[in-house]
C-alpha cells in the first residue's frame, strides 16, 4: 500500500518566494535510475511506520559492516545538476521516462523561533518527497511550485532530502500521454528552504481593480498563530499607503484610491516598490499597475486599444537543449522576442519558469500563460479535472501580481466534443472566479468547408478573447501562395488572437518557396499568412508558432527534423531565418500604426 496517498503538498504556497529569506539548495544531487521502482515496491516498499519513518530508498541506508547487504547507495551514485532536466545531462537519459531517485545532503541549524518550508519550483511529473527519512508528501504536475512545512523535521546539523521523481506519461495526467515537446524529467527549477517568522505574510494580491485606473485593490493573508495583526501597505513613490487589520483567519482586504500613477505598459514598464509589513513580518515586491479589458471586439490596455504583436515560446534553452537553468536563459529568450518587435509572448503550453514573468514585467512584454490541457485529455476522469483545476489555480496564485500577465489560457487544441465541454467550461469558470482582472482564453481549433474557415467552437462563449490555431500553407490549405482564397467565419463578436500559425524550416537550408523545410517556404508562408489574417476584422493579436526551434520526440525525419520541431523563426543554433525578418517588419509597421493612433 503506497503510504503517500492523499498526502498532497500544501494547497497554497508562499507568494513571491524570491523576495523571502531562503537557503538555496540547488547544486549537485545524487541520483539513482530506477526503471523497476525497486526502491519503492515489494516487501521493502515505501511503507511508513507510526513515526512516518519510510522504508525503501527513502531510508538512505549506508552499509555499516562488510557483511551487511545494502543494494543501493546514493553516496556512491553520480550526480545531476539541480535545477536541470535529466534528459540533457546524461546521454543515456535523453529519452528516459520513468523513475529517478534524487538525494541531497545539507547542513543546517534551524532557529527555534522560526518556521521552515521546503519549496520546489517545479518537478516533472510526480514527486514523492521525504526529509530525513520522514514522509513529506506527493505532488503531481510538472510546472507549478509546491512546498512542505518542515519546521519539526529539520535536524541541527546534517539533513537529507530524498525524492522519487517519475515522468512517465499517462492518459489521466495533465498533460496527457501525447504532446509535441520533449518530456523533460526531473527537478527542473530551484529548490529553496524558506525561513519565516512564526506568523508571516504568506500571500497577497495588489493590483488595480477590474477596469478601474483609479483604485488599487487587494488582500493580505497571514499564516501562523498570531493572525489578528495590523498590516501596512506602502507604495512610497506613488505617495500611497494604507493600514488594515486582519480578521480571525489572518486575512485583510484593502482598497486604495489612486491619485496619480504611471501605468505599466510595454512602452513604459514602470514598476513601483511596494512594502507590506505586519507586526511580525515584512515583504517587498516590484509591481506594475495596469488594467486590461475587453470592450466589444477591442482589447484595452489602460483604457486604450492595443494590438498584441506576439510570438509563441516553449520553456527551453535551445543551446543546452533543455529547460532553462537560470534567469539569463529566460532573458535570452525574451530579448529575442523584443528583437522581433513583439509586445506580447505566449508562454506555451504550460507554466514557465516563475522568473520569466518578473522579467517580462521589467522588460515590458505582455504575457499569455497557459496550463497543459493539451489535445486529448481524459475528459471524463474527475481526478484529471481536479488536477487541471489545481494547475490553473496554482498558476494564478503564483503570478497574480505580475503586470505583464494579461491572459490565462485554459488549454490548447482541445477537440470540440461533448465530453470535453463540461471540463473546459469548469476550467473557464475557475479561472474567471480566481481572477476577474485578467482575460481568459484558450487556443481553439477551426474547421474548414470549401474556402471558409469556421471558428464556431462552443467554448468560445466562455472566453473573453477568441483565439485559434491555423496552419494554412503548411498542414492544410495547399501551397503558401494558394491560401489567400480562404475567408474566415467567426461566430463571436469578440477580440480575435491567432494563437498559432507557421511552417517549419531547417535553418540554413535554402531552396525555392515550394520546397518544404526551406527558409524560403517558411518565408512565403509568413508573407501569405499576414495577408490572410488581415482579413479578420476583429484581429487584435497573434502569436505565431514559434520563436525558436525546440525539441520534440514526435519529429523523427532524419534530414529536416532529427528530433526537432523547426517551426522556429530562430534556429536551434540561434540563427535568424528569413521569416524572422518578415514578421519583424510587419510588427514594426504595426507598431508605427499604433503609435500614430496613440498621437491622434
Ligand atoms: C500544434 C500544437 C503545437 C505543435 C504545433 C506543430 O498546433 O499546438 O504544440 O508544436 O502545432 O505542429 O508544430
Amino acid at each position: 500500500m503506497n503510504c503517500f496517498i492523499n498526502t498532497n503538498a500544501q494547497s497554497s504556497f508562499i507568494q513571491n518566494i524570491y523576495a523571502r529569506n531562503c537557503l538555496n539548495l540547488d547544486g549537485h544531487w545524487h541520483y539513482i535510475i530506477d526503471p523497476f521502482e525497486t526502491g519503492f515496491r515489494g516487501f521493502q516498499g515505501a511503507k511508513a511506520d507510526e513515526n512516518n519513518k519510510l522504508s525503501g530508498y527513502f531510508e538512505n541506508k549506508q552499509q555499516q559492516s562488510k557483511s551487511e547487504l545494502v543494494e543501493y547507495s546514493f553516496k556512491k551514485s553520480p550526480t545531476l545538476d539541480v535545477p536541470g532536466d535529466w534528459n540533457s545531462q546524461d546521454e543515456k537519459l535523453l529519452y528516459y521516462e520513468g523513475t529517478i531517485w534524487y538525494e541531497h545532503d545539507f547542513d543546517f541549524h534551524p532557529q527555534s523561533n522560526k518556521r521552515y518550508f521546503l519549496r520546489f519550483n517545479a518537478i516533472n511529473y510526480d514527486a514523492y518527497v521525504s526529509l530525513n527519512d520522514k514522509k513529506l508528501g506527493v505532488h503531481a504536475g510538472g510546472f507549478t511550485p509546491f512546498e512542505f512545512e518542515v519546521t519539526k523535521l529539520l535536524n541541527a546539523g546534517n539533513n537529507f532530502i530524498i525524492i522519487k521523481v517519475n515522468n512517465t506519461r499517462k492518459k489521466e495526467n495533465v498533460p496527457t500521454d501525447n504532446f509535441d515537446w520533449w518530456n523533460y524529467g526531473g527537478i527542473t527549477r530551484d529548490v529553496l528552504l524558506a525561513e519565516m517568522p512564526a506568523t508571516f505574510i504568506k500571500d497577497y494580491k495588489i493590483q488595480l481593480a477590474k477596469n478601474d485606473l483609479k483604485k488599487i485593490e487587494g488582500y493580505v493573508q497571514l499564516d501562523g498563530a498570531n493572525l489578528s495583526q495590523q498590516i501596512k501597505i506602502n507604495i512610497p513613490e506613488a505617495g500611497l499607503q494604507t493600514t488594515v487589520t486582519t480578521d480571525a483567519n489572518g486575512k485583510a482586504a484593502f482598497s486604495i484610491p489612486v491619485k496619480k500613477l504611471s501605468y505599466w505598459s510595454p512602452e513604459n514598464p514602470k514598476r513601483y516598490h511596494v512594502a507590506i509589513s505586519s507586526g511580525t513580518d515584512s515583504v517587498n515586491d516590484e509591481i506594475g499597475f495596469r488594467t486590461i479589458e475587453v470592450n466589444g471586439s477591442n482589447i484595452l490596455l489602460n483604457g486604450k486599444t492595443v494590438f498584441l504583436r506576439g510570438i509563441a515560446l516553449h520553456d527551453e534553452n535551445p543551446f543546452i537543449p533543455g529547460r532553462p537553468r537560470n534567469i539569463s536563459d529566460c532573458r535570452m529568450l525574451l530579448n529575442w522576442a523584443k528583437e522581433l518587435n513583439c509586445n506580447f509572448v505566449r508562454l506555451a503550453h504550460y507554466p514557465h519558469n516563475e522568473e520569466e514573468a518578473h522579467l517580462a514585467d521589467s522588460m515590458g512584454l505582455l504575457l499569455w500563460e497557459e496550463v497543459p490541457v493539451y489535445w486529448t485529455i481524459d475528459w471524463t476522469n474527475d481526478s484529471t479535472l481536479h488536477n487541471a483545476e489545481h494547475q490553473i489555480t496554482d498558476l494564478i496564485q503564483r503570478d497574480k501580481n505580475r503586470a505583464s500577465v494579461i491572459v490565462w489560457s485554459i488549454g490548447n487544441e482541445t477537440p470540440n466534443i461533448p465530453e470535453r465541454e463540461k471540463f473546459m467550461e469548469a476550467m473557464a469558470d475557475t479561472a474567471h472566479a480566481l481572477d476577474n482582472t485578467r482575460l481568459v482564453s484558450a487556443a481553439l481549433l477551426t474547421r474548414t468547408s470549401g474556402d471558409t474557415i469556421f471558428v464556431d467552437d462552443a467554448l468560445g462563449k466562455k472566453l473573453d478573447v477568441v483565439s485559434f490555431n491555423e496552419y494554412y500553407g503548411w498542414y492544410t490549405g495547399g501551397m503558401p501562395w494558394e491560401i489567400n482564397k480562404f475567408n474566415f467565419k467567426i461566430d463571436y463578436e469578440k477580440p480575435v488572437i491567432i494563437s498559432e500559425l507557421g511552417a517549419a524550416a531547417l535553418g540554413g537550408f535554402h531552396a525555392d518557396s515550394a520546397t518544404r523545410f526551406s527558409e524560403e517556404y517558411q518565408q512565403s508562408v509568413y508573407q501569405h499568412q499576414i495577408q490572410l489574417i488581415s482579413k479578420i476584422k476583429n484581429l487584435r493579436g497573434m502569436t505565431p508558432w514559434i520563436l525558436v526551434d525546440f525539441r520534440s520526440p514526435k519529429r523523427p525525419e532524419p534530414e529536416f527534423q532529427n528530433g526537432w520541431n523547426h517551426k522556429g523563426l530562430i534556429s536551434e543554433t540561434g540563427q535568424k531565418k528569413k521569416a524572422f525578418f518578415v514578421l519583424q517588419d510587419f510588427y514594426k509597421q504595426k507598431k508605427e500604426e499604433d503609435d500614430l493612433q496613440e498621437i491622434k
